[in-house]
Order: C-alpha cells, then sequence, then structure tokens
C-alpha cells in the first residue's frame, strides 16, 4: 500500500536538485531538431497547488523553491530552472510547483512523446486529469519499474528516463539499480537519471557500489546536502545519478551546486559533492 504523496515535498531541497538537472538535460537534448522521448517511471501527480492545507503544514518548499526563485544572482543552470518556476507563477507569489512531467512538457517539442508512469491511484487520476488533452502524453497506471521495460528503446531512439521512487519500501535501492541495468541493456544510450535520498548514508552507498560495479559506462553523481549525516530520522541530503550526461551537464553542475549548498543549506552546514562514478 503506497502512502507518499509528493505534494508534501513538491519544491523542496530536493525537487529543486533533481529539476535543475532535468532542465538542463532536457533544454540540451531540444537544442537538436529531432524528436525524443521522455518516460518519468514515478511520475507523481505532475503539478502541484502550494497553497493548500496539507502542503501549508510543514511548507517544505520554502527550504528549497521559496529561498531561491526570486534571487537575482542565480547560477545558469539554477536560473533556466527558476524562469520555468517564475512562468507558473506569473503574479509573484509561490503558489504553483511543477511536477517532472510538468517540466518535461514545457521542455518537449510537437514532435517529442512523453510517457508517464504513476501507482498510487488518487496521484495517477490527477496525472491522467492533467495530461490525458495533449496527445504527446501517455499516462500509465501502473508499475513505472517493470512494465515501462516494453518501451524500450524507444522508436525515436533519443530519450531521457527519469527514475524517482518515493524509496517507501528498503528493496527500493537493489530494485531500482536492478531495473536500471535491465533498461540499460535494452537501450544503452538512453540518458538516465536517478534519484536517490540519504536518510541512511549505508544505503546510498549501497546504491552508489551497485552502479558502480553495474557495467553501465559514464555515471556522474551529483550530491546536495542542506545539513551532515544524522542517525535521527529524516533526509539531509539527496543525490541525482546521471547516465550519459550531456556534456555540458558537469560545468553546469560545478557551478550550481556550491550556490545551492550554500543558499539551501541549514546553518551553513550545507554541502556537496560530484563523482565520476564509472568511465
Ligand atoms: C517522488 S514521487 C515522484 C515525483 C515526480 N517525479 C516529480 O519530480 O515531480 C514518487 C511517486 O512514485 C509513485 N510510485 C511508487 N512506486 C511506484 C512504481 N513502482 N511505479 C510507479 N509509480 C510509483 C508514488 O506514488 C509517488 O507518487
Amino acid at each position: 500500500m503506497l502512502s507518499y504523496q509528493h505534494a508534501y515535498h513538491a519544491g523542496n531541497f530536493a525537487d529543486v536538485l533533481k529539476h535543475v538537472v532535468l532542465v538542463q538535460v532536457l533544454t540540451y537534448l531540444q537544442k537538436k531538431d529531432k524528436p525524443f522521448c521522455y518516460l518519468d517511471t514515478h511520475a507523481g501527480a505532475g503539478r502541484y497547488r502550494l497553497t493548500v492545507g496539507g502542503v501549508q503544514k510543514n511548507k517544505e518548499y520554502l527550504g528549497g523553491i521559496g529561498k531561491l526563485w526570486q534571487r537575482g544572482d542565480l547560477p545558469d543552470a539554477v536560473a533556466s530552472y527558476a524562469d520555468l518556476i517564475k512562468q507558473l507563477n506569473p503574479r509573484g507569489h509561490l503558489s504553483d510547483y511543477p511536477g517532472s512531467p510538468s517540466i518535461a512538457l514545457r521542455l518537449s517539442g510537437n514532435q517529442d512523446r512523453l510517457f508517464l508512469y504513476e501507482l498510487h491511484p488518487s496521484e495517477y487520476r490527477q496525472l491522467n486529469d492533467f495530461f490525458m488533452e495533449d496527445k504527446r502524453c501517455k499516462a500509465f497506471h501502473a508499475d513505472g519499474l517493470k512494465d515501462s521495460l516494453g518501451l524500450l528503446p524507444p522508436q525515436e531512439r533519443r530519450g531521457v528516463i527519469l527514475i524517482d521512487p518515493s524509496y517507501e519500501i528498503k528493496n527500493d535501492y537493489q530494485a531500482v539499480a536492478e531495473a536500471l541495468k535491465a533498461m540499460y541493456k535494452r537501450f544503452a544510450t538512453g540518458c538516465y537519471l536517478l534519484w536517490c535520498p540519504v536518510v541512511e548514508r549505508k544505503r546510498t552507498r549501497y546504491l552508489e557500489r551497485a552502479l558502480h560495479s553495474s557495467g553501465i559506462g559514464n555515471i556522474q553523481l551529483f550530491e546536495l546536502g542542506i545539513a551532515p549525516d544524522s542517525v535521527e530520522f529524516g533526509m539531509t541530503a539527496c543525490c541525482m545519478f546521471v547516465v550519459n550526461p550531456p556534456y555540458t551537464l558537469l560545468a553546469g553542475m560545478q557551478n550550481a551546486l556550491p550556490w545551492l549548498a550554500d543558499v539551501l543549506g541549514e546553518l551553513g552546514q550545507g554541502h556537496y559533492r560530484i563523482e565520476q562514478l564509472s568511465k
């Protein structure tokens, strides 16, 4: 039984890292006049209202997008992402936040195709209601880790696959590593973005080791933390693993991550890490 609802976390520091990377990758793909395919294995509801009751309780977005979207000193990679947020909130009041499917749709052309998987019934309903009108999108109420494999390789032979589980089940760390290996076997030239929290450092390390020894080439790791690792419950940092990154991504993140750690870190304890996990 899934209980996670992304609305409570939309726009927090983890979404900032994930969506800054996603915007960079999609913007790069858009530059070529050839269609691409976007596959979101864990799509969520697609778009979030930040002003509704439940979200207002914890206001996680205030520690993420809320801290930066109107600043004048944004590094380039963060500025492109913040521009999307400004387009969604033209009155200058932060009330809406795009999920990954909305970001992908905004950065897609007429020929591109989007495949969105979501298992939670009410999240799926919102996702489908929002995206069903657009012929480029297809939403599935299905398991994105298993059932999406049949879509690979896509006919476009160019694609971004975002794997963004909620890690509600401890086995998820193992499951994502296995799923990524299986996807890569079918579509080795795809660009894969895998998000992972740092809640217990040993689980993140497990995933790093599994990917390092997976045989998958060219994996970059980008980590953003707002506090030091802690044994108490809670996410202190998160990582994006990027397989086959565009060559522009590294420089963009080298510029953005120190700034993000500085601006989003709690009590000056922000940190970041960039590693080439495999060549
Ligand atoms: C972190 S949220 C996704 C957020 C979204 N990618 C974004 O960036 O806006 C994870 C979502 O995955 C869904 N989920 C969990 N396991 C799933 C599975 N095996 N297949 C598809 N969706 C799943 C959850 O219900 C939740 O809505």
